[in-house]
């Protein structure tokens, strides 16, 4: 399950998959709420719970909220951006039970990490976070996330994580959703650099096999076959939005028609079985040609539905990664369309976001 407790960020990194219309602090769930909602996540038989944001650190109840997840009987991953976890609330996360500690990296440079971010000292606060993630024991994912300006330097990033002391790393080209969507013509690679960069994977997990688990997402637009997101539609997982909606995946509410149920007035179990989000397509009857009669309709369940949506205008079409999609044509087509365009920038403005114009470009 990902418990996004708050859109809010100190960040403004131009590839959040959060949505362009971002939920107000008014708006969040309380901290009795999310206690409520662990409960029943465990009886559902849920293992693993992503506490993530916007940035967690955000919520002053963070400590409160990852001890009733735990209580629960959760695993707890606290994905974070670094900022606002200071080490003595880390240490207080750690006797309240969390179990991992996810941090993103947006460069190895540190003029251009801060630059993506938005946030000048970002880099710095990473680093540090990071550092005192291990000192307390914690298991340290790095979270590499690849686009155009970064993509040269994957093997740099991976030895960054080394140094960090991360026992994994993920390295995550963007996936076009949310503000990356909206900033695809600005981030998104060449296919001389995709390629490179996937040589690059495996030298690297060559050089550090036993070192490091290295994870790598395959980038989207130049698959041959779409990724299975989130596992299959409501097979796997679930996505808690800060204001209690409860999504198949992150990106659903892009899809319009879709009618979502609230934990406020559902329980989760209640939310999983019956909500007509979920349902929506949930096995293969939905399927169109060609997935309805295609062999890997159950290996990939047709791929991406808000990918199809966002591509194709239909969310029961062929995710258009696919090369047997009749839209193929169209990613083909969008492989070719990066300009160099300033980053827009995702601001919340009930948050402290400041985006100093020397790092507009
Ligand atoms: Fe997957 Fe559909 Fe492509 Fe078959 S046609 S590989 S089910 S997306
Ligand atoms: Fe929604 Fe893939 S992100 S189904």
């Amino acid at each position: 399950m990902l418990a996004e407790l708050t859109h809010r960020c100190p960040l403004g990194c131009p590839y959040c998959s959060n949505p362009l219309a971002l939920d107000p602090r008014e708006s969040e769930l309380d901290t009795r709420t999310w206690a409520r909602i662990f409960r029943e996540a465990a009886a559902l038989n849920v293992l693993q719970v992503h506490l993530s944001g916007g940035e967690p650190g955000a919520r002053r109840d963070l400590v409160e909220i990852t001890a009733a997840a735990h209580s629960s009987g959760l695993y707890t991953n606290l994905i974070t951006s670094a900022i606002g976890i200071t080490p003595a609330t880390l240490a207080r996360l750690a006797d309240a039970g969390l179990d991992h500690v996810q941090i993103s990296i947006q460069d190895s440079e540190p003029v251009s990490a801060d630059h993506i971010a938005g946030y000048q000292g970002a880099f710095a606060r990473k680093k540090e976070l990071a550092a005192e993630v291990v000192r307390l024991k914690i298991p340290l994912t790095v979270n590499v996330v690849v686009h155009r300006a970064n993509v040269e330097r994957i093997g740099a990033m991976v030895e960054m994580a080394i140094r960090h002391g991360a026992s994994r790393v993920e390295i995550a080209h963007v996936q076009y959703y949310g503000w990356a969507l909206h900033n695809r013509e600005a981030l998104l690679p060449t296919a001389e650099q995709t390629a490179r960069a996937l040589q690059v994977v495996e030298e690297l997990r060559r050089q550090h096999r036993g070192a490091i688990v290295i994870d790598a997402v395959v980038p989207d637009y130049y698959a041959h076959f779409p990724k299975p997101c989130v596992g299959g539609w409501g097979r796997r997982s679930l996505n808690v939005t800060p204001a209690g909606k409860v999504l198949p995946c992150h990106a659903a509410e892009s899809i319009p028609g879709l009618e979502f149920w609230s934990v406020r007035d559902h329980s989760l179990a209640d939310i999983w079985a019956n909500s007509p989000a979920f349902n929506a397509f949930r096995g293969t009857a939905w399927m169109k040609e060609p997935c309805r009669s295609c062999a890997r309709r159950d290996i990939d369940f047709g791929g991406c539905r808000c990918q199809a949506f966002a591509i194709t205008g239909d969310a029961r079409a062929a995710d258009p990664v696919c090369h047997l999609s009749p839209h193929h044509d169209e990613v083909v087509a969008l492989t070719t369309g990066q300009r160099d365009v300033p980053y827009s920038y995702r601001v919340n403005r009930k948050s402290r976001v400041k985006v100093p114009e020397s790092h507009m470009r």
